[in-house]
This record gives C-alpha cells, structure tokens and sequence, in this order.
C-alpha cells in the first residue's frame, strides 16, 4: 500500500489552494451575508477547469481522477463551501450522470459546455414530499408520442438559479415503485421550467437553492437519461459519488475551522501564555487534528475505490458520515477556542460553524448514510475495500 500523491494530485491541490486564499477569501464574508456567488467567481474556477474537472477531455474535461476531486473540493471548502458545492454539483452530480449514463448525442450536446463551465447543472431529485424516502416522487412524466410531458415541483435544488439544464427525476409509472422512475435532460429556456423561491438558508449562503417547478414542460424522448424506469438507480449511483465530494467538503470546512483554531491558540495569550500551551486547548487541537486526518484518509480511499472501479457506495457512505460530524464537532471545537471572537463573522468561524451543518443533511442525511452502511454489511460487503 502507498500512501503517496502523484505530481499531478500536488499540482491541482496547490492550484486549488492559491485559487482558495487569494481569490475566494477576500470578500467570503459579504458574500455570504449578501447570499451571492458573483458570476466571474464561477467563471474563474471555470478557467482553471474546476467545472469539468473529472470529464474526459473528449468532451472537454481535464479528465482527472476522483482523488484529485477530494483535493479540490477540500482546499476550496476550507474557506468557500458555498462555492465548493456548486463545484460538487457540477461534477459529481451532473457531469458525471451524463458521461457515465447519457447517450453520445446527450454527451455531445452538452458535457463541453458544462465542462467550459459555460453551462451549469443542478439535480432535481428532493421533492416537498420525497426527501430521505427518494421513491416517493410526485413529480411525473408522461409519455405522449415522441416526447414526455413533465409536472411537479422539486425542493432544495442546488445552483438552479444560475443553472441552464436541470437533471430531474419523475415518475413514469407508478405502478412499478422505484423501477418506474426515469430520469431526463430539462433545458431551462423550454416553456414551462420555472426557477421559483430562493431560500434564505443557515448556512452556505452564497450558493442559490431554489424550488423548482415544472408545468408541462414538452421533453422530447432523447433527453431522457437511459431506460424508462431507470431514474431512481441513475439517481443513487449518482449520489454515491456526490457523497464521496460532500464527505470532501465536510474535510475541508473541518480543516479550515481547524487551521484557524491552531493558528489563534498560538497567538492569543491568557494567563501568561498563548493559549494553546494550556492543556485544555492542547488536546482539543489534537482531537481535532486526529479526527480530521481519520475523516481524509476515508475520503481518500473511498476516491481511491471509484478510480480503481471497485465498489464505492459503502465507502462513500462512511466517508459522508464520518466527515460531515468530524465537520460539525470541529467547527463547534473552533468556535470555543476562539471565545467570543469565534462568535463573530470577522474571524471565519463562526461561518465555517454554519457552513458545516449542511453536510448532514444534504445528498442524505446522516440518518440515510447509516441506513445505507448498515444494509451494507449486512449484505456482507467488505468494510476493507482495498482488500
Ligand atoms: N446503487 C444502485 N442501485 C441502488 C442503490 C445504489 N446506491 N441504492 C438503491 N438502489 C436500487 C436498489 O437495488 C433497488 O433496486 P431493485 O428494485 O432492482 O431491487 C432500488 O434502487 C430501490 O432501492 P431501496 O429499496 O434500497 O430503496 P429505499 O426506498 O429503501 O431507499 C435510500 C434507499 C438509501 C434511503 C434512498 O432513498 C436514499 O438514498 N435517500 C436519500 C436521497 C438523497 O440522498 N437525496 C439527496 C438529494 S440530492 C442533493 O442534495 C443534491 C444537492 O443539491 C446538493
């Protein structure tokens, strides 16, 4: 086993870093009280191939590999994660369902744009009564001649005001439960797609979550993303890689929290001292610094797994779980090392502390994650996948 980067792992993480500190940090703080990702900061991530990062370079991509993926997603969400989960959504989630499901003429049609960034996706799945229990859907798709017509509504959609097609998943036929799901290619220009409220949310601020609502909306049968009934696999297989880049964006809100923990226990001084020399900050840094590096290494070899084409749901359901509360413990843990300072916006905690919870809930909650864990190895999947 080697536990070694290659050159080009180093290349995108420092990449991403600078990208991280000298262009997302200034003005993350306005950026989020305005609830605002302006349009040149996705185009800069656009120039530096972050919005096709994993795309063949076929279509356009840099072609990378999910390791790669993990480390950008981290350096970004150590101090954006409102931009880091529009980079998750575009990559994992969009671009991905198209070149590993779409047709030639799907991928053709639009995986160069959205890997130029030109095109943004979003993923329409979450519906006001589907959210954990993904196979109720309410929204359908009915057959009529060459084309379906398409009629619900979609909650909590990620990037869908800026974006320009929607992946959405609807019922085909009700009768046959999951297998009567289907997903399809929504262009947002098509009459009937409406990007309805945004919400004003807790956390990650700067990214837009809008309702979605879709009126008889004409979708011609070439947009329909492999088999009819096969939308809620699509949609899982999917989400098995989204929660390999939202474990990654739990990592990095983790480490940025802590990175500013450790930096602030070496210069604030109290009783003498800078207040890390006091045992009682001491072993919270170290808890932390444990917790994280156990929660990247889960990361890593869930990244691993997906590049090696070994099965990955389980690993990125461990890797989701263990992050995203190693997220939420450590900003808290953060927040109090740095007193009432930590309770401001002017030291980035207190962000990073919102930012987190996010990760609980999103591309399933941590509840969805242990059930997925749990139907696992009871299946008798191996907990070692590199085995
Ligand atoms: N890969 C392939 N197939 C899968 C699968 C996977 N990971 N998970 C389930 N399936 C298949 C099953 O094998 C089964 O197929 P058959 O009918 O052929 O046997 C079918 O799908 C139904 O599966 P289940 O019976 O296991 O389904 P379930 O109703 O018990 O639910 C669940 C399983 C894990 C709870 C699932 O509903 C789930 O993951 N829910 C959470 C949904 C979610 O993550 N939503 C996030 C929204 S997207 C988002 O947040 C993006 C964003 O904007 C940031």
């Amino acid at each position: 086993m080697q536990f070694r980067f290659t050159e080009e792992h180093e290349m995108i993480r420092q990449a991403a870093r600078d990208f991280a500190q000298t262009v997302l940090l200034p003005g993350v703080i306005e950026r989020d009280e305005k609830q605002e990702l302006p349009q040149e900061l996705v185009h800069e991530m656009a120039k530096l191939g972050f919005l096709g990062l994993m795309v063949s370079p076929e279509y356009g991509g840099a072609g990378m590999d999910t390791v790669s993926y993990v480390l950008l997603m981290e350096e970004l969400s150590k101090v954006d994660a409102s931009a880091s989960v529009l980079v998750s959504v575009q990559n994992s989630l969009v671009n991905w369902g198209i070149e590993t499901y779409g047709t030639e003429e799907q991928k053709r049609k639009y995986l160069p744009r959205l890997a130029k960034g030109e095109l943004i996706g979003a993923f329409c799945l979450s519906e006001p009564e589907a959210g954990s229990d993904a196979t109720r859907q309410r929204t359908t798709a009915v057959r009529k001649g060459d084309r379906y017509i398409l009629n619900g509504t979609k909650n909590w959609i990620t990037n869908a005001g800026r974006a320009g097609i929607y992946l959405v998943i609807a019922q085909t036929d009700p009768a046959q439960g999951s297998r009567g799901i289907s997903a399809f290619i929504v262009e947002r220009e098509w009459p009937g797609v409406v990007v309805g409220k945004k919400e004003n949310k807790l956390g990650i601020r700067g990214s837009d979550t809008h309702t979605m609502i879709f009126n008889d909306v004409e979708v011609p049968v070439e947009n329909r993303i492999g088999e009819e009934g096969f939308g809620f696999k699509f949609a899982m297989k999917t989400l098995d890689g989204g929660r390999i880049g939202i474990a990654a964006q739990a990592l990095g809100i983790a480490s940025g929290a802590y990175e500013l923990a450790l930096r602030y226990s070496t210069q604030r001084q109290a009783f003498g001292v800078p207040i890390g020399k006091h045992q009682a900050i001491a072993f919270k840094l170290a808890r932390m610094a444990t917790e994280i590096e156990a929660a990247r290494l889960l990361c890593l070899r869930a990244a691993y797994a997906k590049d090696r084409g070994l099965p990955y749901g389980l690993a990125a359901s461990l890797a989701k779980l263990y992050a995203s509360r190693t997220a939420m413990w450590v900003t808290t843990e953060a927040v109090q090392i740095h007193g009432g300072y930590g309770y401001v916006k002017e030291y980035h905690v207190e962000r990073l502390f919102r930012d987190a919870k996010i990760t609980e809930i999103y591309e399933g909650t941590s509840e969805v994650q242990r059930i997925v864990i749990s139907r696992a190895i009871q299946k008798g999947e191996p907990a070692l996948l590199l085995a």
